[in-house]
């Protein structure tokens, strides 16, 4: 048993062939009458940090687009990738309600194996957090004031 079987097939592809890496630029958002949204957050234990961008319809608060950037680990790429797909197509009131264990379980392969081993199931937290400041950022709030669902390890 090596750590190297402990993530499942999702992570290690998504790692290294993300589908959702990138920027969504302002000049494209404007075109179409959307909002652009872009929040950072660093993760204080591992210096690692994440961009997530949302071009959100503001007529019906809908993400119709979402990208990220990544100074993560492999698994902190992963879990952003699955994080912007979770949220495209969900409005902000419902994406902030996406947990680190919503992106974690999305990672498995299957339901009852862990998508990572123990030591990195943080990195799931991560995305979590920054969606929780975007939606801070789209509805003036302090991201500080939604309720806190995390899971940590
Ligand atoms: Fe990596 Fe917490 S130590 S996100
Ligand atoms: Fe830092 Fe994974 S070790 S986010």
């Amino acid at each position: 048993d090596s750590l190297w079987d402990a993530y499942s097939n999702k992570v290690t592809t998504l790692m290294n062939n993300p589908q959702h890496q990138g920027e969504i630029f302002q000049e494209d958002v404007d075109k179409r009458g959307n909002k652009l949204i872009v929040a950072d957050f660093g993760a204080e234990s591992c210096g690692d940090a994440v961009r997530l961008y949302w071009e959100v319809d503001p007529k019906t608060d809908t993400i119709i687009d979402s990208k990220f950037k990544s100074f993560g680990c492999g698994t902190a790429i992963a879990s952003s990738d699955v994080m912007t797909q979770l949220c495209i197509g969900k409005t902000v009131q419902e994406a902030v309600k996406i947990t680190n264990i919503d992106v974690e379980m999305a990672l498995r392969d299957d339901p009852d194996t862990p998508a990572v081993p123990p030591q990195k199931m943080h990195c799931s937290v991560m995305a979590y957090d920054v969606i929780k400041k975007a939606a801070g950022m789209y509805l003036g709030v302090d991201s500080e004031s939604f309720e806190e669902e995390i899971i940590v390890c």
